[in-house]
């Protein structure tokens, strides 16, 4: 598998090796630059599927599940010109001959992402045909406000022996729709939809994340005419004939907020260019009262352990602005370490304290009641044999791993791979004791 991406993403690397073996205890000093953001370059790179005009996105991250999605996009008959600058890989996607029936159903099952194709094929064809999305296994991750949203516009679908069609014969057409739930998927999928509906759409209660702005942002470099941005209420006037664009993706904000919790778990201090502060939201100040310190300088944000060393926090993982989800398994492998006890809330999805197992297997002491861990930080973590269960676990198993003392073995790095851009060596040439085998 890994070998046929990188037929289709010349720069993807097949895994050298299925175990990281890492030897923690060192402080992480040093430069790590940060990629673009997954979670904003998998929507940007379908809403290419809308234009048949050229799109080129800077600061792609070359990760998995771009991968993947590069290799679904090129069965449906996108062309893609790749190239790397200073400013990191940059992809143009020419989506003037689209098939929206050559579906390669086994990729669709690998990524959730992938429901967002639906959007935008049923939006550029009149029809669409996918097999259940997959994804990592955090929860139920229903698409029924995806569903909704588009039936509000006019398509009929039916989900028959795990396949959803949709056909729009006549098009789509603008509506009024309210998410129960400010979902960032169905944001995106409905925004992807209605930008080339007729008429006005409005998405109340819509999903306020950065990548959904970044992603609005690139549809109107594109032609779209979209308003409220970063708001809750979308309002879409559809039907504009797109044209072509060239947009540079937001910065990783998990990524960035991850190896913050690394330097200051490591007692180090890690320069992140391309960090920003501001789009942590609520995690900056959780960040701040847990004794990680950081602070914008020329060459990027530094990233310390704050003087008063690392303290127990309490928090609750929201849609944006609040902590994100992303970064709650990265605060929980720190937190473990901390002074005092700590309760995290994960509000967001049902299933994701996988990772608990795992750091207990490295020492932590973590008791789960419903939605809520309590830890009690114990210092530091030893190394132990663990597996990677999602793709934010899999970092903060890393991170565990970077910060306890001993050897650490992770299996299971599909997760990892999917959602960071050279992990392992950006981390070893900031001083980690850090290979893969
Ligand atoms: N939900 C429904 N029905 C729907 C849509 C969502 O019940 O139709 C529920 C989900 O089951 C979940 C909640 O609503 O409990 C929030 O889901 P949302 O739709 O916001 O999440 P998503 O679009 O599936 C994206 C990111 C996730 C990130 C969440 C929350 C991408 C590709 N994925 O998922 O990222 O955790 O938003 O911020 O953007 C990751 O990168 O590791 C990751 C899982």
């Amino acid at each position: 598998m890994n070998a046929s991406l990188s037929t289709a993403a010349p720069w993807w690397r097949p895994n050298t090796g299925h175990r990281l073996i890492v030897r923690g205890g060192r402080p992480l000093v040093g430069t790590y630059p940060i990629s673009g953001a997954k979670n904003a370059v998998l929507p940007l790179m379908v809403s290419a599927l809308l234009t048949p005009h050229l799109v080129t996105l800077r600061n792609v991250p070359a990760n998995l599940d771009v991968a993947v999605l590069v290799a679904l996009l090129q069965r449906l008959g996108c062309g893609m010109h790749w190239s790397a600058s200073d400013s990191g890989l940059a992809v143009t996607i020419a989506a003037d001959r689209v098939q929206p029936r050559r579906i390669d159903a086994e990729l669709v099952t690998r990524m959730r992402a992938s429901v967002l194709l639906f959007g935008a094929l049923l939006a550029r064809g009149g029809e669409a045909a996918l097999p259940m999305p997959g994804g990592d296994a955090i929860g139920l991750r229903g698409i029924d406000f995806h569903v909704t949203g588009l039936r509000a516009m006019g398509a009929t679908i039916e989900l028959t022996d795990g396949t959803i069609r949709a056909t729009a014969r006549d098009g789509l057409r603008g509506a009024d729709i309210l998410l129960p739930q400010p979902s960032v998927g169905a944001t995106e999928n409905l925004l992807l939809a209605a930008v080339a509906a007729t008429g006005t759409t409005t998405i109340r209660n819509a999903a306020r994340e950065p990548e959904i702005a970044d992603l609005a942002t690139c549809l109107i470099a594109m032609g779209a005419r979209i308003a409220g941005l970063g708001t809750h209420v979308l309002t879409i006037e559809g039907g504009a004939l797109l044209g072509g664009a060239v947009h540079t993706v937001l910065p990783d904000r998990i990524e960035f907020g991850t190896l913050a919790c690394a330097a200051a778990l490591t007692d180090g201090e890690l320069v992140l260019p391309h960090g920003r502060v501001e789009l942590l939201g609520a995690a900056a100040a959780s960040f701040a009262a847990a004794g990680i310190d950081l602070h914008d300088t020329e060459d990027g944000v530094v990233a310390r352990r704050a003087k008063d060393g690392l303290i127990g926090v309490d928090l609750t993982t929201a849609p944006y602005p609040g902590f994100a989800t992303d970064l709650q398994a990265p605060m929980m492998a720190l937190l473990a370490a901390a002074a005092g006890t700590s309760a995290i809330t994960e509000s967001i999805f049902e299933q994701r304290f996988r990772h608990v197992d795992e750091l207990r297997k490295m020492g932590a002491d973590i008791a789960v009641r419903g939605r809520t861990a309590r830890i009690r930080g114990v210092g530091r973590l030893h190394g132990a044999a663990v597996t990677c269960t999602d793709v934010r676990a899999a970092a903060a198993l890393v991170l565990a791993g970077v910060g306890a003392e001993g050897e650490t073995t992770l299996d299971g790095l599909d997760h990892l791979d999917r959602g960071y851009d050279g992990m392992t060596e950006k981390l070893a040439a900031c001083g980690a004791d850090i290979a893969r085998r």
